[in-house]
């Protein structure tokens, strides 16, 4: 069989990569191996505590080509990893057709002859170089091939920035990729992370929303955030995340009217003419001030989600729709339709979404309350959807 090694920090993986690996078993490798680094020599510092990650985004990134294989040894010997160690240990327990490939990205490539023993490398391997940055022929001072492939703007550096600002990645990486980055909150600005500081302010909320609340009310908030973390597991969001929304969503409901108007308008919005006339529908927006200006939160997803999950937004985001489904369908709502309380009865988040908004609007329009502008936006563009 014959061999080409990838190496590299995978930090995270993603489709340039692939393309990378595909692109060498096209041009005559049987089998491609990525072998991701524990610490590289080029980035020392960079990664190693999150090599169990690392590893995982490989093992979910590799499921969709039998040819791509996922080799371990580098973060199994730990320390500095370096590649003459890697090569003589593929090549003793593959037992390769001939020589393995070696692929260099032609950003690293000049900088090889530096290697850690680069002429036993280069007699040991046939090196490819690959381009990451020009399609020019490079004047390397040593014996290679130069792989035919275009040359993608893809880096795990700009995906990694692209997490931490909010900018777009998900498409840049596969699916199982983007799952695990979302589930463990990986790459993210501190403020966004899910781990201590969140925690501890789901307990802060979760003690402030007891006091402002009846216990029924209080045990309805408890069910939804309960829901609302089960089914961000399932729509690979954040459990905490979804859990502190949950919880937070009803907490401004009993406060007085004048206190509902004044929180509202801190977001910067006037009222609608529902809202001015049942101020107890401000309750979403001013349970987000709340949350923004008390607590200091600043997960976006979950101001959103506490501020429409009273009528809901034809923008609305992905745990915002998660919010919107888990009050409706918490274990102490006992009226709605069964089927609504299991998501396995639905593609997906946002078929599961439009089902229980027109359960909503159902049971709405037959009490004859008045639908706000915002539901009637929102369920016309699901409409629209639906029957394009
Ligand atoms: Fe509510
Ligand atoms: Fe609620």
């Amino acid at each position: 069989m014959k061999l080409a090694i990838l190496g590299g920090s995978f930090n995270p993986v993603h489709a340039g990569h692939l393309y990378l690996a595909e692109t060498a078993l096209s041009a005559g490798y049987d089998r491609v191996i990525l072998v991701p680094a524990f610490v590289s020599p080029f980035k020392p510092g960079a990664g190693d505590s999150a090599a169990q990650d690392r590893l995982d985004m490989l093992a979910a990134a590799l499921t969709a080509n039998s040819a791509l294989a996922l080799e371990d040894c580098e973060i199994k010997r730990e320390g500095i990893s370096y590649t003459i160690d890697t090569i003589g240990d593929i090549i003793t327990r593959y037992r390769p057709e001939g020589k393995p490939g070696l692929l260099l990205g032609d950003d690293l490539a000049p900088g090889f002859p530096k290697w850690r023993r680069a002429g036993e490398i280069a007699e040991m391997t046939d090196l490819i170089v690959a381009r990451r940055t020009s399609a020019a022929k490079l004047d390397l001072p040593f014996r290679c091939t130069y792989l035919d492939n275009a040359i993608l703007d893809i880096s795990s550096a700009g995906i990694r920035r692209n997490i931490r600002a909010g900018g777009p990645w998900r498409s840049l990486v596969p699916e199982g990729v983007r799952l695990i980055i979302e589930e463990r909150g990986l790459y993210r600005a501190e403020d966004q992370a899910p781990q201590a500081g969140i925690r501890s302010l789901c307990a802060r909320v979760e003690t402030a929303a007891r006091s402002m609340l009846n216990s029924a009310r209080f045990l309805h908030s408890r069910g939804a955030a309960l829901v609302a973390s089960d089914l961000a597991v399932r729509f690979g969001l954040d459990r905490d995340l979804a859990y502190l929304a949950g919880i937070a969503h009803d907490m401004a409901k009993e406060l007085p009217e004048e206190d509902l108007k004044r929180l509202a308008k801190r977001d910067g919005g006037g009222f609608s003419k529902l809202e001015r006339k049942k101020p107890s529908m401000l309750h979403g927006r001013a349970a987000a001030s709340l949350l923004r200006e008390n607590f200091g939160l600043r997960s976006e997803a979950v101001l959103e989600a506490v501020r429409v999950h009273t009528f809901g937004d034809p923008g609305m985001g992905p745990l915002a729709k998660v919010v919107y489904i888990a009050d409706k369908t918490e274990p102490g709502r006992v009226r709605i339709p069964p089927e609504l309380r299991a998501y396995g009865n639905y593609a997906g988040l946002d078929e599961y979404f439009v089902a229980v908004l027109e359960a909503t609007v159902a049971y709405l329009e037959s009490k004859k309350y008045e639908l706000s502008s915002g539901t009637k936006r929102l369920l016309s563009a699901e409409r629209r959807k639906k029957s394009p």
